[in-house]
């Protein structure tokens, strides 16, 4: 047998056949490239090779198909569940009047002192709600009043559009409208529409925080700038996974164009938010809200941020979810001398500068014209 003619002369001489050994002459028909001179070695050689090959393409398309996956967010039917606006807005909220749980230089008041006619903290008429930090007291030596509000009602689900007037800014600050169960955090998970600390000229940010297994890692169709992607509380210091938008998305520019809206929509197949400056909303979302049409967001725009269901199970991460929105002073964000000073330029210290400095919160204020819930059937 030519194919094996090495192992063959060996096997003569074992087999007796005299001390004589020969060499084949090589076969007339090819040469040692043709495979019918290949040995048994090379042969297993080629078969290695030619299974690495093999996996390597199935791995490459496994992987391929995870990095272009991408959830279905094909159109649910939607119906308005709930409208707050109005002089009655705040009767829907409970008043967390707590130790504040991220560590801010502020006193949460009660519903009865954000109300009354001396502090004025939260005010809502027909055209809109107010919500804002107390600017009267020039010595606020253990915290200034501010108010911290939270959805009686609870959604597992829906479509909710925030019609923003005005957003708080200023040093000290930490501004938040954000969904979570504040009793079970981050098990039920926690979604920050607008959120940004002192200054707040770089952009909103928007940002899940989760328990484990929850990345965002994964194709995303958005056109805000992803942060980190781990939303889990255990990575990064607990920032989550967050996307930060244009600087006019928050702050001083957005307020003088009168906000905008902010949409966030929270189903199995993801979560996404987007920002509508107040120029450009989109014509099927009623202004008017005595108008029950319910939007559809598949005919907008690419949102701001997108947290597909690729690598999070959205519906078990998110639960109970009440609206919360308050203003924070200092605190783990805002007050951290890297944020507060290095990064954000305010003066002195974060905690003087609350205590001393009542009219610089004149611009801490959010304002609402309404916030309206729908949920697909
Ligand atoms: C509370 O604030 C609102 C909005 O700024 C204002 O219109 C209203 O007069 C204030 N009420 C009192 C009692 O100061
Ligand atoms: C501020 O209040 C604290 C505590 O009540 C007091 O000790 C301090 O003298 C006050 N400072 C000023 C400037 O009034
Ligand atoms: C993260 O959440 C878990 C509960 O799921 C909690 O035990 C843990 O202390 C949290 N860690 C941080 C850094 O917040
Ligand atoms: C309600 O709003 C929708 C979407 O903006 C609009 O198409 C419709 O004409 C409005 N209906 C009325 C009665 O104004
Ligand atoms: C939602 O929160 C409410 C009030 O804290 C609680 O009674 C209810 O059991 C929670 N539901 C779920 C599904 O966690
Ligand atoms: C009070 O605010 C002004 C203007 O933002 C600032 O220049 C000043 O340093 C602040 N004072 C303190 C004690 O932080």
């Amino acid at each position: 047998m030519s194919n094996y003619s090495n192992k063959s002369s060996f096997a003569l001489e074992g087999h007796g056949y005299g001390s004589q050994s020969f060499e084949k002459p090589a076969p007339s028909n090819g040469s040692k490239w043709s495979p019918r001179n290949w040995s048994k070695k090379i042969w297993i050689i080629v078969g290695v090779v030619a299974a690495m090959i093999v996996a390597v393409i199935i791995i490459g398309a496994v992987v391929g198909t995870q990095k272009s996956a991408y959830p279905d967010y094909s159109p649910l039917s939607y119906t308005l569940q709930d409208t707050y606006h109005g002089s009655s807005f705040f009767d829907n909220f409970d008043y967390f009047t707590g130790y504040d749980p991220t560590h801010g230089f502020v006193h949460y008041v009660p519903a009865a002192t954000a109300m009354s006619a001396q502090y004025n903290l939260t005010y809502a008429s027909q055209s809109s709600a107010i919500l804002r930090v107390d600017t009267t007291d020039e010595n606020a030596s253990t915290g200034r009043y501010s108010v911290r509000i939270s959805s009686k009602k609870q959604y597992d689900q829906g479509l909710f559009i925030f019609d923003v007037l005005n957003s708080p800014y200023g040093c000290s600050t930490w501004n938040a409208l954000w969904l979570a169960d504040e009793t079970d955090w981050p098990l039920k998970g926690e979604i920050d529409v607008m959120e940004a600390v002192n200054k707040a000229n770089t952009g909103v940010q928007t940002t899940l925080h989760t328990s484990n297994n929850c990345k965002m890692n994964v194709k995303r169709k958005e056109t805000g700038k992803a942060l980190t992607t781990n939303c889990c509380n255990e990575t990064d210091s607990n920032a989550g996974c967050g996307v930060q938008g244009p600087v006019d998305s928050y702050g001083a520019g957005f307020n003088a164009n009168r906000g905008g809206i902010y949409a966030m929509e929270l189903r199995d197949a993801g979560i996404r938010v987007w920002f509508f400056a107040r120029n450009s909303i989109p014509s099927n979302i009623p202004t008017d809200v005595t108008n029950t049409t319910a939007p559809d967001p598949s005919v907008w725009p690419e949102p701001l941020a997108d947290f597909p269901s690729t690598h999070c199970d959205i519906s078990s991460h998110f639960k109970n979810q009440s609206i919360i929105a308050n203003i924070d002073l200092c605190g783990d964000w805002a007050g951290s001398t890297s944020v507060y000073s290095t990064q954000s330029g305010c003066p002195g210290t974060c905690s003087n500068f609350v205590a001393t400095n009542a009219t610089a919160f004149d611009t801490a204020y959010w304002e609402w014209a309404s916030w309206r819930v729908y949920t697909a059937s």
